[in-house]
């Protein structure tokens, strides 16, 4: 079947996507809802937390995503793959994270990526880049102690901006790392990879 085809951006100011989500119900999505959970933001097609879900049976991998076509070709697929540790919601991360895990206990999470965000190279589109304070704040709160966020992305001046708003956050302790620890990399870190951009990786792991 022919990949979906999607908008390259969509912007996440406009009204359509300053939705309320419905919040996860944790039981309805998974075949077992107590195993650690995983979140990738901003995961497009879904390839890499397909393959991840395949290789580490005893997670849960929730995937947000604001381009809604993209979240249902994710499900299908997962759900082709017989995969009940694997699922996909269509969120506005940046506007409403907080409203979709509002269901969830508290440090709920083991690890949380970022890979790759969009840039908005633009300074007069700089308010539709992802990562913010309110983004932080849910992510850590949700995070569990000593739980793990990844993120990578090959524009510095993105990086800087993105790692100094976690640093302000001082229940996060910040390590830089050269490389994925993952076993599977995403489309994009692909891409980068083939070109021989550099790429930027922090860490920041829960501390308190
Ligand atoms: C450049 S792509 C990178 C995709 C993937 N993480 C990778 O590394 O290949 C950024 C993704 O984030 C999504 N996105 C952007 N803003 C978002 C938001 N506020 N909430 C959820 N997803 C968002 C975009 O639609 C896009 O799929």
């Amino acid at each position: 079947m022919p990949r979906v085809r999607v908008h390259q951006h969509v912007n996440p100011l406009a009204p359509y996507y300053r939705f309320t989500p419905k919040p996860l119900e944790i039981e309805k999505v998974f075949a077992r809802s107590d195993l650690p959970l995983f979140l990738d933001i901003g995961c497009a097609r879904g390839r890499f937390l397909l393959k991840m879900a395949e290789i580490e049976k005893d997670w849960n991998f929730l995937g947000v995503e604001i381009r809604e076509p993209l979240v249902e070709e994710a499900n299908r697929l997962a759900k082709e793959a017989n995969l009940t540790n694997l699922r996909y919601e269509f969120c506005n991360a940046t506007y409403s994270l907080d409203k979709f895990l509002e269901k969830l206990p508290a440090g709920i999470l083991q690890t949380v990526t970022i890979q790759f965000p969009d840039p908005w190279f633009k300074n007069k589109h700089a308010k539709r880049r992802m990562v913010k304070d309110k983004l932080v704040e849910t992510v850590a709160e949700y995070l569990k102690p000593a739980g793990k966020i990844f993120i990578q992305t090959d524009i510095d001046f993105l990086a800087e901006e993105m790692f100094a708003i976690f640093r302000e956050n001082t229940n996060l302790r910040e390590t830089e790392i050269s490389e994925n620890p993952f076993p599977v990399k995403t489309e994009r870190e692909t891409a980068v990879e083939e070109k021989g951009l550099p790429v930027f990786r922090r860490i920041f792991e829960k501390i308190k």
